[in-house]
This record gives C-alpha cells, structure tokens and sequence, in this order.
C-alpha cells in the first residue's frame, strides 16, 4: 500500500543517513522483527550489513532452514550461521529451573555472539568500522521501557537471552514507531516469505522454556514434531488469524499411562496453550474448534509415539502467564 511503501522509503533514506559507509551487524532470531529489521538495513545499506544467526538447536521445526535458505534468498542478506547447539545443550545439561534456563540461554548467546561479531570484524573486506547493531525495537517495546533511545536496554525478557549491554554500537532501530501488524506489512511490501511475517510470536529461549524438566535433544526432537503438527492443523483449517499464538509446551517430567494397540503405554503428556490476545500482555484462552482440537490430539498420538495425551489449557492471562515457564 501508498503507507507501507512510504515507511520503508522513509526508513531506508533515515538508516542510510545514520550509518554513512560504515557497518553494521544484526543477530537474527527467526523472528518477525529482527527479519523486518534486517530486511529494511539491507535495503539501505546493502553488504555494509552482515547477520548473524546463532543456532541454538531450541528452535521449531524448519525455522533455522527458513533463515538459512528463504531469508538469505528473498533479501540476499550476508548471513553467517553459527550452529552452537552442542553447547547450549551442553549448558542446559540437568537444569530445570525456569529463571535458571533463561539465564544460560542469555549467557550462551552473548558469548556466541560477541565470538561471531569479532570474527565479522577481523575479517572485514574494508577498513570500514563496525559501528552498529540492528535491532527490531518495536514501539509497544519503547512505550513500556520508557521510551529511552540509543542505549541496548531492551527488557532481557523480551530479547534473544538480552543483548550485551556494553557493545560499543550505537543502535539502528528502524521498527521503533511501528506496530506488530505494520511491521508484517513492511516485510511483505519487502518480499519475506510468508513462514517468517506470518510467524507466531516465539519467545528468545525458544522450545527450552516449553520443556516442564530438563532440556535434552531427545525431549526437543519429540516437542518439535508434536509442535509441528499444531501448526499444521492450525494452518489448514484457517485459524491462523484468530490466535496469537499456540505453545506447545512438553511435560517431560510427568508421566502418563495409555494403551496403544493391545500394549500398555507410559509417555508423556503435551499441552495445547492456544491464546488470543492483542499484545501478549493479557490473553483470553482461544475457543478453538473441537474436531480441530481433535485432530491435532490424534495426530499428535499417532505421529510421536512417546507422547501418548494432548490435553488443553483453558487459563486466561492473568492469571496464568501464555508461556508454562
Ligand atoms: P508470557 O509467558 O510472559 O509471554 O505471558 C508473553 C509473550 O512474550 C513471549 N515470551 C518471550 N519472548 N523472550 C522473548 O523474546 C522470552 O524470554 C519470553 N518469554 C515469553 C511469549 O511467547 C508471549 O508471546
């Protein structure tokens, strides 16, 4: 539309103002913001940008492809992926504590992070400096910490584990006075696959904060499938649009006794946490169809054979929280 078009001509001239011929870099996290972000820098600055996108081996099923592949190819961004997911697990190893697993999500990104954006700068093909982090700030992001500018001091809980908060860039914010479903309007105008601007709010630590008990990646294979195939069944009767997001979330520390057949079963439980909501700070939980419902819980039975009950979380936001951690 005449409005999308004129946002990103009017970012696009503001970034190129600011960065000039120096550099920038911006970490990737499969989300909408950071690829609109992304997708508004490279359009202005071209390969003065470089991405980057940590692997954490927490993601969904097909995103780290879609970054890797579908992203690079709609905006010929240069990408540098570093798969990190050995040692992210290895962090993880025998930690259940919510706060706990967020707190070494963060650390272990940072770390990456600051390796990776060393490693951009040591191989820099100008002399040009490093001088700016890309950041998909949106406004409901500024309003709630106080509309401060230039300062890295996004809530860690609504960053990819939190930013280091003494990089030496100066911010590029070019999302800061847009809304969510502007933001999805901008990355269409730009050519982003549908997967990426349609896609659910995920939060930073990923399928590690949807695992109730330890991480392992025999428990993040099974929550991957079973996530899958709610998104699917979503997708294919046309909710998409209704909620704002449905966690699948792996009681992997409770059991349950089912029948498969003529054989006695013991797996695990999942919960479907379908939620609608305008902004994530309040949700009602969504009234989802019941052969939809259905679908999914025998799918999800059949299709992953260690997980033997889907069961439903009919809790609004307060009191419960959309995420189980
Ligand atoms: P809660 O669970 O607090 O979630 O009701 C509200 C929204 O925020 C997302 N969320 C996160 N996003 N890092 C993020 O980037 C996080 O640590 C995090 N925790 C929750 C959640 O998916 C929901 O959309």
């Amino acid at each position: 539309s005449w409005t999308t078009e004129s946002i990103v001509d009017e970012q696009v001239e503001a970034i190129r103002a600011q960065v000039g011929s120096r550099r920038a870099i911006c970490a990737l996290s499969g989300g909408v913001d950071s690829a609109v972000a992304a997708a508004l820098v490279q359009k202005a600055i071209g390969t003065q940008l470089t991405c980057v996108y940590v692997d954490h081996g927490l993601m969904r099923k097909g995103e780290t492809e879609q970054v890797e592949k579908d992203f690079v190819a709609a905006t010929g961004v240069q990408l540098k992926v570093v798969d990190a997911s050995e040692r992210f697990l290895g962090a993880l190893a025998g930690v259940s504590d919510p706060e706990q697993k967020r707190k070494i999500i963060g650390r272990e990104f940072i770390r990456v992070f600051e390796q990776a954006q060393a490693e951009i700068v040591a191989e820099a093909p100008s002399d040009e400096p490093v001088a700016f982090l890309v950041q998909g700030t949106l406004y409901p992001d500024v309003v709630e910490s106080g509309g401060g500018t230039g300062t890295a001091n996004i809530k860690s809980h609504h960053n990819v584990g939190g930013l280091p908060e003494d990089l030496e860039f100066e911010l590029v914010e070019p999302l800061r006075k847009l809304f969510k479903d502007e933001v999805r309007m901008v990355g269409q105008e730009l050519g982003l696959p549908a997967e990426i601007v349609q896609r659910q709010p995920f939060p930073g630590p990923g399928l590690g904060i949807r695992i109730i008990g330890e991480v392992t990646r025999e428990r993040l294979d099974l929550l991957r499938e079973a996530d899958a195939i709610a998104r699917e069944e979503l997708t294919a009767a046309g909710l998409d649009g209704d909620i704002w997001q449905c966690p699948v979330v792996l009681l992997a520390d409770v059991r349950s006794v089912g029948v498969q057949g003529d054989a006695r079963t013991y797996g695990h439980p999942v919960v479907l946490r379908p939620v609608s909501s305008e902004d994530a700070m309040t949700a009602d939980w969504s009234r989802l169809p019941y052969d939809v419902l259905g679908r999914i819980s025998t799918r999800i039975t059949n299709e992953v054979s260690e997980i033997n009950r889907v069961t439903l979380d009919v809790t609004s936001k307060p009191p419960g929280t959309i995420e189980w951690e």
